[in-house]
């Protein structure tokens, strides 16, 4: 029967590998997508995914097959991004799948997220088909690729095929092989119905669409479903298929990948990770669904316009539906007014939640400096979690505080674990072990604190390995520090949102950067601006910004009205994103400089 045809497989990958482009080969040798409508990485549709030329969120799309037996095959192919800020959108897609194609860059050979990617698809038992990519490049070594696939993750690779998923070469073979090697999804057509909602997302006439792998039983248009976390009953509107495009289907049954729309206009009732099931005939146990995302770094979110607070929490809301990472909480900033303070996964997943919700919900926002969460002890024998800087309770009550660490592992070539090393020791880690990969490989495990990591870590790692190394992280647990919480000061008025903590050994220096960096990126205003960096009321460093003389536009001597034009316009627009702080204009950069290294 059908279940027999179908199978629902991922690729998985360190980031720029070729994922994108081994799905997009796919579709387009499965005919999904004809020539004409191609481009590339097709399945990164949303439109920062295709300015960065990087996958974000996870993608499914059903496919037709015609294979060398004759059969046609469905085959459900969910793309997942490779940057470890997205690994939860990894672990989700493998939850919907019997089968991982893991692909290895032959040029760049096996990597930090190859490696953490192929213990996801071992936790979800699923059959793992190596595949070696870019053998089309001249420093393409396939021999050596799968030698350490071999020695580094232990798979077997003489079944692996050898690709290039820019020219097609071996693609062909790989799509037999998902016939062979992957299973074929089981689960009874009769039972009750037993769905995984896996990702979600909200559209202002459909309402959410959920995106489902059904294990057990069917579902079709007019069934009443529950959603079994909130308790909540709707009646379907529509099943379908994506293929790419979503695809109305009269019914999905056990073994199929899908969505379902069922006027779901309450945000709240609908859980990525939830059980779908039937109204009348509820199914007693509900799927095992994901772990519970804890967000890594926070920062304050503020509309520049504070009328806009509502509509930011409702983007938030919208939002969150389709990034399930995403945690936010009102709080509020003498500086910055009312606003959120968010919790991500790191830096690359703030920025593109910052970028989605100007570009989506057309907002205007400022972003603080992001911050770990300290754990606080008090002399009144209490433990207070900080996730604001602007929040550290006074040193005089103060008896200790402790910062998250993470277990780093470094994979590098062995020339260059000296610098490794080194940079790990000047950010405060802790050696753990070192692990011989091979001859030439070795894995470095250290244990840092999260703010180093943050920080700049992974430019420094980049720089001082000639991007040779590769890095993985994880949380480990909390460890006492000496921290100190710095105050910025501009014009004498304490600027709560651009306070942030360090350790002490780095205090003078980091607050003498950030001074000189204010100093460059507030514009010049009609009276001087002193910019002070204090330790409660100990000042550490302090320059001040000169008042400027002429009004700007005085300088244009050719009078060309175009340009004066431009110029006043540039200034209004650059405007938008400045905060009025006490008299000082403060631009979005500034909030952001304490991040910045040079
Ligand atoms: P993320 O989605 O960001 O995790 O990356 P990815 O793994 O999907 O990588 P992507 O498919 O975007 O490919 C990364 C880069 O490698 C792109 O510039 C591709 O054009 C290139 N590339 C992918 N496969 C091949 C290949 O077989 N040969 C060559 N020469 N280039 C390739």
């Amino acid at each position: 029967e059908r279940q027999k045809r179908i199978r629902n497989f991922s690729i998985v990958a360190h980031i720029d590998h070729g994922k994108s482009t081994l799905a997009d080969r796919i579709l387009e040798m499965t005919d999904t997508i004809s020539k004409r409508e191609m481009k590339n990485q097709i399945l990164d549709d949303m439109p920062l995914e295709r300015e960065r030329g990087i996958t974000i969120k996870l993608n499914a799309v059903a496919l037709t097959y015609h294979a060398k037996d004759g059969q046609d095959y469905i085959f459900h192919l969910i793309d997942t991004p490779g940057h470890v800020d997205f690994s939860y959108e990894v672990s989700r897609s493998l939850a919907a799948c019997e089968g991982a194609l893991l692909v290895v860059d032959s040029t760049q050979g096996v990597e930090a997220q190859t490696l953490a990617n192929v213990y996801l698809a071992l936790d979800n038992d699923l059959a793992i088909l190596p595949i070696i990519n870019k053998v089309d490049l001249p420093s393409a070594d396939p021999a050596g690729t799968r030698q350490q696939i071999e020695d580094e993750i232990g798979l077997e690779t003489d079944e692996a095929v050898d690709i290039s998923a820019k020219t097609g070469v071996g693609v062909a073979e790989v799509l037999e092989k998902i016939v062979h090697d992957v299973p074929a999804p089981t689960g009874d057509l009769a039972a009750p119905l037993k769905a995984l909602i896996f990702d979600s997302k909200y559209d202002d006439y459909r309402g959410v669409v959920l995106s489902i792998r059904v294990f057990e039983g069917t579902v079709k248009k007019g069934d009443r479903i529950k959603l079994m976390n909130s308790g909540a009953e709707y009646e379907v509107a529509e099943v379908g298929i994506n293929s790419p495009k979503p695809l109305a289907r009269d019914v999905l049954m056990a073994g199929d990948v899908g969505y379902i729309t069922a006027a779901i206009k309450d945000i709240k009732d609908t859980q990525v990770g939830d059980t779908v099931t039937s109204a009348a005939q509820p199914t007693s146990d509900a799927l095992a669904g994901y772990r519970q995302m804890t967000p890594m770094v926070y920062a304050g979110l503020y509309p520049t316009d504070n009328a806009k607070f509502n509509d930011l929490r409702e983007a938030l809301e919208k939002l969150q539906l389709n990034d399930a990472a995403l945690t936010f909480e009102p709080e509020s900033s003498q500086a910055l007014g009312f606003g959120f303070r968010c919790g991500f996964l790191g830096l690359l997943h703030m920025d593109v939640v910052q970028e989605r919700l100007e570009r989506e919900f057309d907002l205007d926002l400022i972003t603080t400096a992001p911050s770990v969460t300290y754990h606080v002890d008090l002399h009144d024998q209490t433990t207070k979690a900080v996730e604001n800087p602007a929040e550290m309770p006074d040193v005089s009550a103060i008896k200790d505080i402790k910062e998250p660490y993470v277990k780093a592992s470094i994979m590098v070539p062995n020339d260059y674990v000296g610098a490794v090393m080194e940079l790990c020791q000047r950010k405060r880690g802790q050696f753990d072990t070192m692990e011989y990969l091979s001859d030439t490989r070795v894995n470095v495990i250290y244990h840092i604190p999260l703010a180093e990591i943050i920080y700049d870590f992974f430019d420094k790692l980049k720089s001082s390995t000639h991007g040779y190394a590769s890095l993985d992280y994880e949380v480990d647990d909390y460890r006492e520090s000496d921290l100190v919480k710095i105050d910025i000061l501009l014009n004498g008025d304490r600027v709560d949102a651009l306070s942030f903590i360090t350790h002490r050994d780095f205090a003078a220096e980091r607050g003498r950067e950030i001074a000189a960096k204010l100093k460059k990126i507030i514009p010049r205003q009609n009276f001087e601006i002193p910019i002070q960096a204090a330790i409660g009321s100990k000042i550490i460093a302090r320059t001040t910004i000169k008042a400027y003389r002429k009004d700007v536009t005085a300088r244009i001597h050719t009078g060309d009205p175009d340009r004066r034009a431009k110029l006043l316009d540039k200034q209004k627009r650059g405007k938008k994103r400045m905060k009025a702080v006490g008299k000082v204009e403060i631009p979005q950069r500034a909030f952001m400089a304490v991040l910045q290294t040079d």
